[in-house]
């Protein structure tokens, strides 16, 4: 009995100082983020409302307006994940050699299993390159678009090549697209040690990259939450870097479906703008987001739909 109380004595001594030696790890690499103080055993944790999910999406926001762009983000215990949203830690997660997805992804793993979007490694590769010519601009030139809209379209002859021919649809798709990115929020796990911020952070640790915080940045976009297309003329486009716009991620692990998506959207738009007029509804401003899989408001969205004559 003595000798099993004895090893179980071991057992909890070892546990408690491993998990001491890697609280004043992360307590060295936390050093050069900024953060709320955390609880010494919720973390960051009790920062978050509970039973309000917009209210967890809203505080994730508010966060980096008041701590800055990177922060490290303390979970119950040790568990732990690092923030960035500046264009120079951005590049290094994103373009990091080899990455896997984080944690945040075992919810859809149920789902999706390993997939394209889950998958890492060979598997991985293997499989985009083999989907990859599926989305080349050829193959969606011939593409979905008369059968789609059938022959009582009003009169637009929607080609692919015509649909290149709306400037300003497309300024006014990537600016809801900045303001309501799809995807707010990816996650990377890193396989390899990485330099970031005078530190190294240690293969295992996960990433998140918040696209909808980046789209806000009010020193790439003054007055971020105005809608204004004009933020994608040419002459403006060329004023940001590649790190401050990107609904579709970016790198190897980027959107596969971007250009299908972009040419979709374009469609569905074109074709009910060419029978309704499509205005904001009395409580627009009342709508909350939240992250499931999406970003999605927490009810339903108030439009109001005008025919036209
Ligand atoms: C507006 C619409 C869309 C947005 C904003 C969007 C955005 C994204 C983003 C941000 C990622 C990176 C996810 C990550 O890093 O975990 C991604 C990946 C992916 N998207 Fe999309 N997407 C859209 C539409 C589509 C469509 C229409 C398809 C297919 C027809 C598609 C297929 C994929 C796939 C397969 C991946 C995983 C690629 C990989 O890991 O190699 N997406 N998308």
């Amino acid at each position: 009995m003595s000798a099993v109380l004895l090893l179980l004595v071991m057992l909890i001594v070892y546990g408690v100082t491993q998990a001491y030696r890697k609280r004043r790890e992360l307590h060295h690499i936390a050093a050069h983020f900024t953060y709320p103080k955390p609880h010494w055993l919720l973390g960051n944790v009790l920062e978050y409302p509970a039973n309000d999910i917009p209210g967890i999406f809203e505080t994730m926001v508010k966060l980096h307006e008041q701590y800055g762009q990177d922060l490290f983000n303390w979970g119950l215990l040790n568990d732990h994940m690092i923030i960035v949203s500046s264009a120079t830690n951005v590049e290094k997660v994103a373009m990091a050699k080899k990455t896997e997805k984080s944690q945040i992804y075992d919810f859809i793993k149920p789902w999706l299993g390993q997939g394209l979007l889950i998958s890492s490694g060979e598997k991985w590769f293997h499989r985009r390159k083999i989907i990859t010519p599926t989305f080349h601009f050829k193959i969606l030139e011939g593409f979905e678009i008369q059968d789609v809209l059938g022959p009582d379209f009003r009169s637009v002859p929607l080609t692919y090549s015509t649909l290149q021919n709306f400037p300003y649809l497309d300024m006014v798709v990537k600016e809801s697209l900045r303001l309501l990115p799809p995807v707010s929020f990816i996650g990377r796990r890193l396989v390899e040690d990485i330099e970031m911020n005078g530190v190294t952070i240690p293969a295992g640790t996960d990433f998140t990259i918040p696209i909808y915080v980046i789209h806000r940045n009010p020193n790439v976009y003054p007055d971020p939450e105005r809608f204004d297309p004009e933020r994608f003329s040419d002459e403006s486009t060329q004023r940001r870097g590649p790190y401050d716009y990107i609904p579709f991620s970016i790198g190897s692990r980027n959107c596969i479906g971007q250009r299908y998506a972009l040419l979709e959207m374009k469609v569905s738009i074109v074709r009910m703008i060419s029978f309704y007029r499509i205005l904001p509804g009395d409580t627009m401003h009342e709508i909350r987001l939240k992250t499931d899989l999406v970003l999605r408001p927490d009810k339903n969205i108030p439009i109001k739909l005008i025919a036209r004559p």
